[in-house]
C-alpha cells in the first residue's frame, strides 16, 4: 500500500491545503494529514481544534486520516512507516524554504523520508494561513480562502461579527 504524510501547521486550514489533500489522496492509497503540535509557537487554533477542523473538512475522502505530531517529522514518519512527505509549492518564494526542509529531512532520515511537491493550483496560489488570519483580524472577507465553517471559527477567535 502506497502511503504518504502531509505535514503542516494548518493554522487555519485553507482551500490551498484542501486542494493539495485532494490531489495527494488520488496519488496515494492512504494519506495522513499530520498537524504539527509546536509548543514554541502560539497558534490561533489549538492542535485539537486544527485536527477537528481537518477531520470535518476531509470526512468525505475515505483514504485520508488526520493526526497530530510533535518533535521531528522524521521521527514521526519512522514511527508510522511513512517514506513520503507531501508539501505544496505556491511560488518560487516557497521553494528555498521547502528545498531546505526536504534536504534536511533526507539527511536526518538517511534518505528514508522523501519529499514530494505538488504545485498549488493557480487559483489558490495567493493563499496563506497567515494572510487569512490578517484579513480576518481586520474584519475582511475570507470566504474565498477557506471553508465557511472554518471562516466562522476564525472570525470568532478574533471576536469579529460578520453577517
Ligand atoms: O505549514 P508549515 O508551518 O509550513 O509546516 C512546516 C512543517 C510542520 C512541515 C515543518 O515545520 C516540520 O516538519 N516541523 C517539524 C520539526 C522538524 O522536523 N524540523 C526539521 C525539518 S527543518
Amino acid at each position: 500500500m502506497k502511503k504518504a504524510v502531509y505535514p503542516g501547521s494548518f493554522d487555519p486550514l485553507t482551500f490551498g491545503h484542501l486542494d493539495i489533500i485532494k490531489r495527494a489522496a488520488k496519488i496515494f492509497d492512504e494519506l495522513t494529514v499530520a498537524v504539527l503540535d509546536n509548543k514554541a509557537k502560539t497558534p490561533l487554533f489549538s492542535v485539537d481544534e486544527r485536527v477537528n477542523i481537518l477531520k470535518e473538512a476531509v470526512k468525505d475522502i475515505p483514504n485520508v486520516k488526520v493526526e497530530s505530531f510533535n518533535g521531528l517529522l522524521i521521527d514521526y514518519a519512522k514511527d508510522k512507516g511513512f517514506h513520503t512527505s507531501i508539501r505544496g509549492l505556491r511560488a518560487i518564494t516557497d521553494f528555498e524554504y521547502e528545498l531546505q526542509i526536504a534536504q534536511t529531512n533526507a539527511m536526518l532520515s538517511k534518505n528514508q523520508l522523501d519529499t514530494m511537491f505538488l504545485v498549488t493550483s493557480v487559483k489558490y496560489s495567493y493563499l496563506s494561513s497567515s494572510g487569512v488570519k490578517e484579513i480576518a483580524a481586520f474584519g475582511g472577507d475570507i470566504s474565498k480562502c477557506c471553508p465557511g465553517f472554518v471562516a466562522d471559527m476564525v472570525y470568532e477567535k478574533y471576536g469579529i461579527k460578520r453577517d
